[in-house]
């Protein structure tokens, strides 16, 4: 059985006094949801002051990126081991990351592996952008991402890994896919993708979260399907509502 698992990606939201007010308001109630693994992933700025807010409350915290090297002439990132400090989890490989920043399979692959040697689990997203899933690309698309993105993964370690699919079109769009669509790409796609990788029992204890517009509404119609164990939330993630998704996920 796979815990649901429920993060919010804070993106670039939040200042350090903001972080503690909406940690003051989310943290007690997501404390009472206890059959869900919670995490929350402000800005580096913030994990400092969150983590000393979170002691006790069973919330997780997450970096939204880090370099893969553990220190140096790096200007502006961050480490590994820096984000080890304070934080059990990374996103890495978010399509914002891709499109702005340039990052690409090789990028995430390297940072995956650091993530693996610092003992983070890495949250590592992939999903097609409009023009791919219009031209009918979307399983050609995230295969390539979990292979390269994935690949001299432990086979011992794996099983921590979560994958999160996020179509690039459902992004901060409120046009989030479907539930049938979702658990598609999850079971046809990912899953065996993991599997080739792994090995198919390995495959099976491997979380993949689905994200892109899920609200306090639709969130219940994703973790109804079977290999949607959860979901990386943006937006939402922001307001109480995200307290309604850690629920639903806990239905
Ligand atoms: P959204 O973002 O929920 O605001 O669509 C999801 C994400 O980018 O992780």
């Amino acid at each position: 059985m796979r815990t649901p698992l429920v993060a919010g990606n804070w993106k670039m939201n939040k200042t350090v006094a903001e972080a503690r007010e909406l940690i003051m308001v989310l943290g007690g109630d997501l404390k009472s949801i206890t059959e869900v693994e919670k995490v929350v992933c402000p800005p580096s700025m913030s994990l400092v002051a969150v983590a000393n807010l979170l002691g006790g409350t069973g919330i997780g915290l997450g970096a939204q990126n880090m370099h893969w090297e553990e220190k140096g002439a790096f200007t502006g990132e961050i480490s590994p081991g820096m984000v080890r400090e304070f934080c059990q989890y990374v996103i890495l490989g978010h399509s914002e990351r891709r499109q702005y920043f340039g990052e690409t399979d090789q990028s995430v692959n390297k940072k995956v592996l650091a993530a693996q040697a610092a003992g983070l689990v890495p949250i590592v997203c992939v999903g097609e952008t409009l023009a791919q899933y219009e031209a009918g690309e979307t399983a050609a698309v995230v295969h390539r991402q979990v292979l390269a993105g994935l690949q001299g993964v432990d086979a011992a370690f794996a099983p921590k890994l979560v994958v999160a699919y996020e179509p690039v079109w459902a992004i901060g769009t409120g046009k989030a896919s479907s539930g049938e669509n979702a658990e598609s790409v999850h079971r046809d796609v990912i899953r065996p993708a993991l599997a080739e990788l792994f090995g198919a029992q390995t495959a099976e204890a491997i979380r993949i979260l689905y994200g892109g517009s899920v609200t306090g509404v639709n969130a219940a119609e994703f973790f109804a399907q079977p290999n949607v164990d959860g979901a990386l939330v943006g937006g939402a993630s922001l307001k109480p509502e995200f307290i309604e998704i850690a629920r639903a996920a806990a239905r």
